[in-house]
């Protein structure tokens, strides 16, 4: 499958589902449960790497996160998802040549297909006009974005109808400038549906209802191992209280059977 295969599954009606992963391992299980693409969101800062924010991870990060994924991934080609990264803060917005650079080592370095950017300002359409013509595949990302979090915070976007009359143009912009596709995070669902029916390329929720052309979820919440998780977000399963129960049984058990103490042999007379 390639990235602009996707409008396919918008034409003939059927969701795309899309996982977040950050490893070889979890990209294993979003493999093994059947998602049409994973996502090596700048998410892993803070699932994988402990920051608070998705601001502090490089460009080296991403990629040496990216190249764990494809490994992970064991299908026969044809069969494994597709796999898109994200471009980390700062890579893409410091000049067309070096967002090229940044993005085309994710991709040379990588079995990755496609890279996801955040916003639609002209700086950044200009770069997804140029990392396009260079061949390179481009998901969009328009509503809540986690690398503006300092100025717009992580709450849900769009409210009021001037703002949702900008993310609409917006979101034809990046249409127009050659995105494949793109992610719409925490806006009111009214307007994802007006997007979704307004673009021609496929618009993949989260936090965004259901009438979206696909849903995209952060892996490691739907897992439930994540200690908080954004209001949108749903675990399907207790996995930090799963694992941690199973941890503290083997924990318990070793210190249960434990061998018992032995005396230290005497020391030896030195003999002469
Ligand atoms: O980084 C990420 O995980 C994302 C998803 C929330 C879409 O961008």
């Amino acid at each position: 499958m390639r990235a602009s295969d996707l409008i396919r599954f918008k034409q003939t009606g059927q969701p795309i589902t899309m996982l977040t992963a950050w490893d070889a391992l979890s990209a294993s299980l979003v493999e093994d449960a059947g998602a049409d693409v994973v996502l090596v969101g700048d998410s892993l800062a803070m699932v994988s790497l402990g920051h608070s924010t998705t601001l502090p991870v490089t460009l080296e990060q991403m990629l040496l996160h990216t190249q764990a994924v494809c490994r992970g991934l064991s299908k026969p080609l044809a069969q494994q998802p597709l796999v898109i990264t994200d471009l980390p803060f700062l890579s893409y917005q410091c000049g067309l040549d070096r967002a090229v650079a940044a993005a085309g080592s994710l991709i040379k370095q990588s079995d990755a297909a496609g890279v996801k950017l955040e916003g639609a300002e002209p700086e950044v359409l200009a770069v997804i006009e140029r990392l396009v013509r260079t061949g390179i595949p481009v998901m969009g990302h328009l509503g809540l974005l986690p690398q503006a979090v300092h100025s717009l915070g992580y709450r849900r976007q769009a409210r009021d109808p001037r703002s949702q009359e900008r993310l609409l143009q917006q979101a034809s912009e990046l249409e127009s400038v050659g995105c494949f596709a793109m992610v719409l995070e925490h806006v009111p669902s009214e307007l994802a549906s007006q997007v979704r029916r307004h673009l021609a390329i496929p618009v993949i929720g989260i936090g965004a209802g259901d009438d979206c052309d696909g849903q995209v979820s952060v892996t490691a919440d739907l897992l439930g191992l994540t200690r908080s998780q954004p209001p949108f977000s749903q675990s399907r399963m207790d996995g930090r209280g799963l694992g941690v129960k199973a941890l503290s049984s083997w924990l318990d058990d070793q210190r249960q059977h434990s061998a018992p103490p032995t005396t230290p042999p005497a020391p030896q007379e030195p003999h002469c």
